[in-house]
């Protein structure tokens, strides 16, 4: 394998660079006026993320705007559990609803065999990102981890103590074990047509991780994710691929170590003087300003931008938030932001 020359790929492959690459999670969204009107043309925004042209256009918006150096593809994690045979609708302002599976016995409806019928929008969306992206930038695919889709799965929404579905884990490993590896084969394939079709980086989403009992982030964080990256790379082994588990604090090592992943996305909270003194020497770490800078902006988001650069920056580094841009942020500051980290020496 040649070595990688854009400057994200670089890093992921444990470069150390003067200026990081940078890109932003959610990049796409809310925030951008253009976004609006394209989702609105769309009609739901599942309509949206099944819709190739529209959204190949919503991923290339923020790379108009800003100098990044990688595009995620528009799409969402919870289409796999549609893909599967699960019932979700979007509504407006409510976030996702799903027909929650609260037991072992709901799993029947999951259907692996035919997720491709409906995930075939998104792989030409991958294709045509792959061809209209300017040359410099990576394209980057991703799924959420089996977890945390998991949780939107059986709580049928968004949670706020989780409460459903540990009581099922916990209750019946057995019985949801069997719905992890569902979720770790449609996964894989799912993530494997995604590359075949261009995307040149994979990064798992794993939102919920940090909810999970000591034995339970063994079990269905980093083992399910271990699978999920020994898949990809029988088949890709120089494919890099990125865990974010959120939450995970002292986890961190254990979720490096274990699971195979090139780099580690982290949450805004986790101490970044212990990251460069153990995690960082492991691999590439990609995070982790907190998204709220974004709406405050000011010298306050430059002075913890410069933080984060002066603590990260002498390993392999990635920036990025420590969670995804909300619909409130003012897209000047995001301006403001990549142009302070382009710039500062
Ligand atoms: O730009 C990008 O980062 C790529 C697209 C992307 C979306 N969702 C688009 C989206 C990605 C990578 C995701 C991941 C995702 N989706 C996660 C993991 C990361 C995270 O943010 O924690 C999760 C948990 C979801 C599930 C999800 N999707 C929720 C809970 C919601 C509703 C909350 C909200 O922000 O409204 C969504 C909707 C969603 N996904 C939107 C976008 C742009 C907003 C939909 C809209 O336009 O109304």
């Amino acid at each position: 394998m040649p070595k990688p020359t854009k400057t994200f790929l670089r890093a992921l492959a444990g470069e150390t660079l003067p200026v990081p690459p940078i890109w932003l999670m959610r990049q796409a969204g809310r925030y951008l006026p253009e976004y609006r009107a394209t989702r609105s043309e769309a009609g739901s925004f599942l309509d949206l993320c099944y819709n190739p042209d529209l959204a190949c256009e919503v991923t290339l918006q923020p790379l108009r705007r800003y100098d990044f150096d990688a595009a995620i593809l528009f799409s969402d994690i919870l289409v796999i559990p549609q893909a599967l045979g699960q019932h979700l609708a979007f509504k407006q302002g409510e976030g996702p609803q799903l027909d929650a599976i609260r037991d072992a016995s709901g799993l029947g409806i999951l259907n692996v065999d035919r997720i491709h019928d409906t995930l075939g929008p998104v792989y030409e969306t991958v294709a045509k990102l792959s061809t209209s992206i300017p040359s410099h930038i990576s394209l980057i695919g991703f799924a959420g981890a089996p977890w945390t889709v998991a949780t939107y799965m059986v709580e049928g929404k968004g949670s706020k103590d989780f409460a459903n579905i540990r009581r099922f884990a916990y209750g019946d490993p057995d019985g949801f074990s069997r719905l992890i590896d569902i979720l770790v084969e449609a996964t894989t394939q799912y993530l494997l047509k995604q590359v075949e079709a261009g995307a040149e980086c994979i990064q798992l989403f794993e939102t919920w991780g940090g909810v999970l009992s000591e034995n339970g982030f063994r079990r269905w964080v980093i083992e399910p994710t271990k699978k999920i990256v020994t898949n990809l790379k029988a088949v890709h082994p120089d494919l890099p691929v990125i865990g974010f588990p959120r939450g995970a604090g002292l986890h961190l090592i254990d979720f490096k170590q274990h699971t195979g992943v090139d780099a580690v996305g982290l949450d805004s909270g986790v101490p970044l003087k212990w990251v460069a003194e153990n995690l960082q020497p492991l691999g590439p770490v990609q995070g982790n300003l907190d998204p709220m800078y974004l709406i405050t902006g000011g010298d306050e988001m430059i002075e913890e931008t410069r933080r984060i650069l002066d603590t990260l920056r002498n390993g392999p580094f990635i920036f990025n938030l420590g969670h995804g841009i909300t619909p409130e942020t003012s897209p000047e500051n995001v301006g403001k932001l990549v142009e302070f980290i382009r710039n500062y020496r």
